[in-house]
């Protein structure tokens, strides 16, 4: 079987000259399949086998076996070393500089809005009132005439609110949501309403068509006037600081009687007079009232039984006020210079 010598010694000299020219692992891992695989030279050898003559088998065997195990010697050992240059090579490209500054972790913030509103809530929560949400979008009864808002009140014109149908629109007050509150519960009522209100306005600098509200409602039975004034004392005391002074002045709501604008001494200049109160000393915060006999009527509750004070609150001008922000649309713009200067 000289033949079966020279093909051993032929295939050792491909395999070495193949395996000089491989010099990435995955070309040793398809040199190890090419020689050494099911369909592979040796593999055939072995099957040769059973053609000759059973005296020479076991000799043959293994000069087979030996060649086959050079081979997987070969290749193990290229692999081998190869996979610890690659690896080598990695750490290298992969090397990091723990010593290098981090980056910055920018943490996000509630918006300033949000942020008041959650300020009010709180103390309000705190003296017993529970927070109640109405819809953005309402039916004119829950926003006008539930309020007792004559048919003819300008509120209404289509320059004021934003209509979305004849009979649907945007709520332009918090105060919808008294009349959500009349219909599902009966006295004693004492909830508090933020929330988004929309009013077609120019938007400028003061005024802007998007804003939002705190609404106040309290009914129960023996409820004065003197429970209004020290229910709103107490809380701008507990949002301004103890020494706030405030000023109540008459002014017109259609759903309250007496209705009253509350001012505080300018938290400012202190009540001197300056830019910000344009020279006034006051600085006028929200709006509030008896709630009207009608509104009471409509909401299915006797007036003669049940009498409440109701509230409104802007959120905006107060934070302005506060911050000594001097432009509304800052608010809806979302530029992080401002924004982040309330995290
Ligand atoms: N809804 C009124 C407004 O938007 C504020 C208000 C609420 C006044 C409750 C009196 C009572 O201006």
């Amino acid at each position: 079987m000289a033949s079966l010598q020279d093909l051993i010694a032929q295939l050792r000299s491909d395999f070495m000259s193949e395996l000089k020219e491989a010099s990435h692992s995955k070309d040793f891992e398809s040199l190890k399949v090419k020689y050494l695989g099911k369909k592979g030279p040796i593999q055939a050898l072995m099957l040769e086998l059973k053609n000759c003559p059973s005296q020479e088998r076991p000799h043959l065997g293994k000069v087979i076996n030996d060649i086959k195990e050079e081979f997987v010697l070969h290749c193990e050992r290229s692999l081998e070393r190869c996979k610890a240059q690659e690896l080598d090579e990695r750490l290298k490209q992969e090397w990091i500089d723990v010593t290098l500054p981090g980056r910055r972790i920018r943490k996000g913030a509630l918006h300033p809005i949000t942020q008041a509103l959650n300020h009010a809530i709180e103390i309000f929560v705190s003296m017993g009132f529970s927070v109640q949400l109405g819809p953005d979008v309402d039916t004119e009864y829950n926003n006008f005439g539930g309020l007792n808002f004559p048919p003819d009140h300008p509120a209404r014109d289509m320059l004021d609110t934003f209509y979305l149908s004849p009979e649907l629109l945007l709520r332009t007050h918090t105060s919808n949501v008294q009349v959500h509150t009349m219909r599902y519960h009966k006295p004693p009522i004492r909830i508090i309403a933020p929330g988004r209100c929309f009013r077609n306005e120019d938007i400028s600098a003061r005024s802007h068509v998007f804003f939002h509200q705190i609404e106040g409602f309290y009914i129960d039975r023996h409820v004065t006037f003197a429970d209004l004034l020290a229910t709103m004392d107490e809380f701008l005391a507990k949002l301004l600081g103890k020494k706030v002074h405030t000023r109540y002045r008459p002014s017109y709501f259609p759903f309250v009687e007496p209705g009253l604008e509350v001012d505080v001494r300018c938290i400012s200049c202190n009540g001197d007079g300056c830019r910000i109160c344009k020279h006034t000393g006051w600085l006028e915060v929200l709006g509030a009232g008896m709630v009207h006999p009608n509104v009471l009527r409509m909401g299915h509750i006797d007036p003669e039984e049940y009498s409440g004070f109701a509230w409104g609150m802007g959120i905006e001008r107060l934070t302005m006020l506060l911050n000594d922000i001097k432009d509304i649309r800052l608010f809806t713009e979302n530029d992080t210079r401002f924004l982040t200067q309330f995290s």
